[in-house]
């Protein structure tokens, strides 16, 4: 059982560091190898996803990333930006199912952007599809036009691509709520008319499952108007990008976000929903529990370790409820700690 581990840039290194003492506590016997991605390894070999790393993801049953990113790498050309190194493993490894749950622990009710009545209970998971849509569409760029510069961007999906990760949705939604809401721009957006077309197609392969459709502006006011409303939303790459941000507010801070992205096997890249979190980078102060509860969907999905992953989320639920808080959901009655003594903290509650 092989990891590759990827800490990144920012915060990266810091959150990376409390999820493998996590791992290792476990003692599951899991190989862990480190390798370069982003913007760390733009500076040491000139590009941000090197050779070496992805023959190490690549031969690993499971990768688990920090974050990529950062000013510094900003103004370098497109190609080399740390952020082309995450899309590229992604696509490399054809990790088209992105899931990305957004679950409200009762003790951070007060620390959500929403009234405690309005997200108590909450427990959605959005389904995001991640190898395709305007993220990797071709043509692309900027050029002179007409004496002007034109940017363009293509957002496409091929039929069978929506069908696959509307798979994944139902599924999900079966094991779930049984509700499924597929969220498009069907009203503007040609491939997103065939997005919902294929959805309702797909919809009588699972009578145990309610579908329904929703534009994407909707979603987005729904979200912060009457999020339990959701069970399982499924969406496109850009759409799904911007919704479980959203939606990770709900649940007190970005910082408490994780994810899975995977294939058709199950072999997955895990990583929180944030990034690398420039502004905070350095000082010891993010929440690692992100990246931690990112260890457990992977000990979940990758290696079908159920009761190992319920031990990594109770130890989460008991570290919040002891009153253990970085500063991102710190309010006042809480001890606010920094990222090794959270990590401290759920070591000892595992
Ligand atoms: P961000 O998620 O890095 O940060 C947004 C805000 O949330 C910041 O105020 C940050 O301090 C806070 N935050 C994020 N994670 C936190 C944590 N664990 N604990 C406490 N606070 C946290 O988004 P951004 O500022 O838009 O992007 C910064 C860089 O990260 C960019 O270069 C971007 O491309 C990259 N990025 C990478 C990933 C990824 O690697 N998966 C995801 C998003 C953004
Ligand atoms: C995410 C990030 C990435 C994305 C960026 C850094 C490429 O925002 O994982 O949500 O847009 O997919
Ligand atoms: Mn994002």
């Amino acid at each position: 059982m092989k990891i590759c581990v990827l800490p990144g840039d920012g915060i990266g290194p810091e959150i990376m560091a409390e999820a493998v003492r996590v791992l290792e506590a476990l003692e599951l016997g899991f190989e862990m190898e480190e390798a370069l991605i982003g913007g760390g390894a733009v500076d040491a070999t000139g590009t941000p996803y090197p050779e070496a790393t992805s023959r190490l993801a690549k031969a690993a049953d499971a990768v688990l990333l920090g974050a990529v990113g950062g000013p510094k790498w900003d103004t370098l050309p497109r190609e080399q930006r740390p952020e082309r190194g995450l899309l590229a493993i992604r696509k490399e490894l054809g990790l088209f199912a992105n899931l990305r749950p957004a679950i409200l622990y009762p003790e951070l009710a007060n620390a959500s952007s929403l009234k405690p009545e309005v997200v108590a209970g909450l427990d959605i998971l959005i389904v995001r599809e991640l190898t395709g849509d305007i993220y990797f569409g071709q043509p692309r760029g900027v050029e002179e036009r007409g004496g002007e510069r034109y940017g363009f961007n293509t957002m496409h999906y091929t039929e069978s691509e929506i069908r696959r990760i509307g798979r994944v949705a139902f599924e999900a939604a079966r094991k779930r709520g049984k509700r499924l809401c597929s969220v498009d721009k069907m009203n503007v957006l040609e491939t997103t008319q065939l997005w919902r077309d294929v959805m309702t197609e797909l919809a009588p392969e699972y009578p145990d499952v309610e579908l329904s459709h929703m534009l994407v502006d909707n979603a987005a006011m729904q979200l912060v108007r009457a999020p339990k409303q959701f069970d399982v939303m499924v969406t496109g790459n850009m759409f799904g990008d911007i919704l479980s941000d959203e939606a990770s507010m709900l649940t007190g801070s970005i910082g408490m976000l994780p994810s899975a992205s995977l294939d058709e096997n199950n072999k997955g890249l895990y990583e929180p929903s944030h990034g690398s979190a420039p502004d905070i980078a350095g000082k010891g102060v993010a929440n690692p529990l992100a990246t931690i509860l990112s260890v457990a969907m992977m000990l979940r999905y990758t290696f079908g370790r159920e009761e190992a992953a319920l031990r990594v989320e109770g130890a989460v639920k008991k570290v919040l409820a002891q009153g253990y808080r970085t500063g991102d959901i710190f309010e006042p009655g809480t001890s606010r700690v920094g990222t090794r003594q959270m990590g401290d903290a759920v070591l000892a509650a595992l």
